[in-house]
């Protein structure tokens, strides 16, 4: 029958356990041996104080207790002693103050956003503000308001992509891919009065075999200014500024008589080119002729302004249209429009 003096010797056993144990998982493992709730010896112990005659029960009580007080205390400042233990040691330990930090990875603006908030910039220095417009345009504002209706051949040029309309009555109002950003000018008219000054940048989409220089994609950016007495000469002198902000002082611009339903006279733009400044038979930018076809213009049709209520008595105007991606892959000699669109990071990181 096991009396007060074996719980010293548990005790005492336990103790030096605890004392000894190496770490935090040693320290719980001895707790769960004692103390554990179920079979911990101490509680086996506790349990039989139930059963023994009641002459033995306070020695042996108070055996247990104190047996419970010693493990318990011991329990404590070893995991006292475990913790400075731990905070000592990583006080001890040196951080590695040389090792260079990791790179951030810094993003920047596609070289198509970069042109067309150059290209908006250099028109604000005319007064030009920069709008813009839905991408998924009518039949209305894309051709029939530009004097394209049903059956003209111009709409052969500028095939596009169809989508069904939201509304139903799709027969009436079709909707489209816009095949240019000039279904702004007659957008911005009805919602404005002359004096207009506007520069729209925008996708637009194209029926197209993609190339080196075409896509089915692709950016524009329209100009349309209205307002009285506006004459080609305005036109021009705003153009040349354009050219020569974006290309430098020796830039020169060509005219050439054009054909568009939506002005008249129409004219084709091109900038000189910059990379061989004409002087290469092989040039890759401008095919060697030393000129960079990159626009449309002319001066607004008076049925266009017609149509939106203006007296082309009153009010005349000059609109353009070129391609960004034109402009950037000269201004940054990148030989092929697809590049813009592939997203290869090898291409991107080179602006
Ligand atoms: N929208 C025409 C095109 O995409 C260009 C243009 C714009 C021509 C404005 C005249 C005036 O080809």
């Amino acid at each position: 029958m096991a009396g007060p003096q074996d719980l010293k010797t548990l005790a005492d056993r336990a103790v030096a356990e605890i004392a000894a144990s190496a770490d935090v998982a040693a320290l719980e493992a001895a707790r769960v041996r004692y103390l554990g709730r179920k079979d911990g010896e101490v509680t086996l112990a506790t349990k039989r104080i139930a059963t023994l005659p009641a002459s033995d029960k306070p020695a042996y009580g108070a055996a247990v207790n104190e047996a419970r007080a010693r493990i318990e205390s011991a329990l404590e400042s070893r995991a006292a002693a475990l913790q400075h233990a731990s905070i000592d040691q990583s006080l001890g330990e040196r951080e590695d103050l040389t090792l260079p930090g990791r790179p951030v990875r810094v993003g920047r603006l596609h070289p198509i956003t970069a042109t067309i908030r150059e290209v908006s910039r250099v028109f604000a220095t005319m007064g030009f503000e920069t709008v813009e417009g839905p991408e998924i345009e009518t039949d209305y504002y894309n051709f029939e308001a530009l004097n394209i209706p049903p059956g003209h051949p111009a709409r052969e040029k500028w095939d596009t992509l169809w989508v069904s309309n939201p509304l139903g009555d799709n027969a009436e109002r079709p909707l489209l891919g816009r095949t240019h950003t000039s279904p702004m000018q007659v957008r911005v008219m009805e919602q404005r009065r002359p004096p207009i000054r506007v520069v729209v940048p925008g996708r637009c989409y194209r029926y197209e075999a993609t190339d080196a220089i075409h896509e089915s994609i692709l950016f524009q950016y329209e100009g349309l200014a209205i307002d009285e007495k506006l004459t080609m000469a305005d036109l021009k002198g705003v153009l040349y500024s354009f050219a020569r902000q974006i290309f430098g002082s020796k830039s020169n611009v060509r005219f050439r008589p054009d054909y568009f339903p939506f002005t008249e006279p129409s004219a084709e733009i091109a900038f000189s080119c910059v990379i061989c400044e004409g002087k290469d038979a092989q040039c890759r930018t401008c095919g060697g002729d030393g000129w960079i076809e990159a626009a449309g213009c002319g001066m607004v049709h008076p049925d266009v302004l017609r149509r939106v209520g203006y007296d082309p008595g009153q009010y005349q105007g000059f609109a353009f249209g070129g391609g960004v991606e034109r402009l950037a892959m000269v201004m940054s000699g990148v030989p092929d429009i697809r590049l813009f669109s592939q997203n290869d990071l090898r291409f991107l990181e080179s602006f």
